[in-house]
């Protein structure tokens, strides 16, 4: 699964591919949003312009969804690699920095420590819940239960 390098944070979250980069910060208790954005926000709706975030791994241009045209609009005025959280989905292991717009302290020296250490490539395998016993022992090779047969997905709709 994709691994979310938040580098302001220091910390290394795993979301399911495409999950939304805003819901996953949120839940994970990591703060998107500057002193405006905290004192009121769209909500996730890409109205507010608060929840930026940069995308400092030059190797990760596919790591998020393409850029919405809400983003082209509300981002034109900011550099090429920022964007806003809410509008993103997260695909592959990527490095972010939450709040570009504020300093970070010792950048150099931690954006190279980020970039150094290894990530894993994700997206993986989707996790499948544990097997019973007694359903494997009844299985024979070729049987397929309709509890075991993936979910349609929107790709096999189009
Ligand atoms: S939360 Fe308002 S633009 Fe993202």
């Amino acid at each position: 699964m994709p691994v979310i390098r938040f580098v302001r944070e220091g910390r290394d979250i795993e979301c399911y591919p495409g999950e939304n980069l805003r819901e996953v910060a949120r839940r994970e208790g990591i703060e998107l949003y500057g002193l405006k954005g905290q004192l009121g926000n769209c909500g996730g709706c890409g109205q507010c312009i608060t929840c930026f975030v940069s995308v400092v791994d030059d190797s990760a241009s596919d790591a998020l969804t393409a850029r919405t045209p809400v983003e082209d609009n509300k981002l034109r005025r900011r550099p090429g690699d920022w964007r806003l959280a809410c509008q993103a989905l997260v695909e592959k292991s990527l490095l972010v920095l939450t709040r570009p717009q504020v300093r970070l302290a010792n950048a150099e020296a931690r954006l190279a420590a980020a970039r150094q250490a290894p990530l894993p490539e994700g997206p993986t395998a989707w996790p499948t819940p544990p097997q019973s016993e007694d359903a494997e022992e009844g299985a024979e090779e070729g049987d397929v239960e309709a509890s075991d047969a993936h979910p349609a997905t929107a790709d096999d709709e189009a």
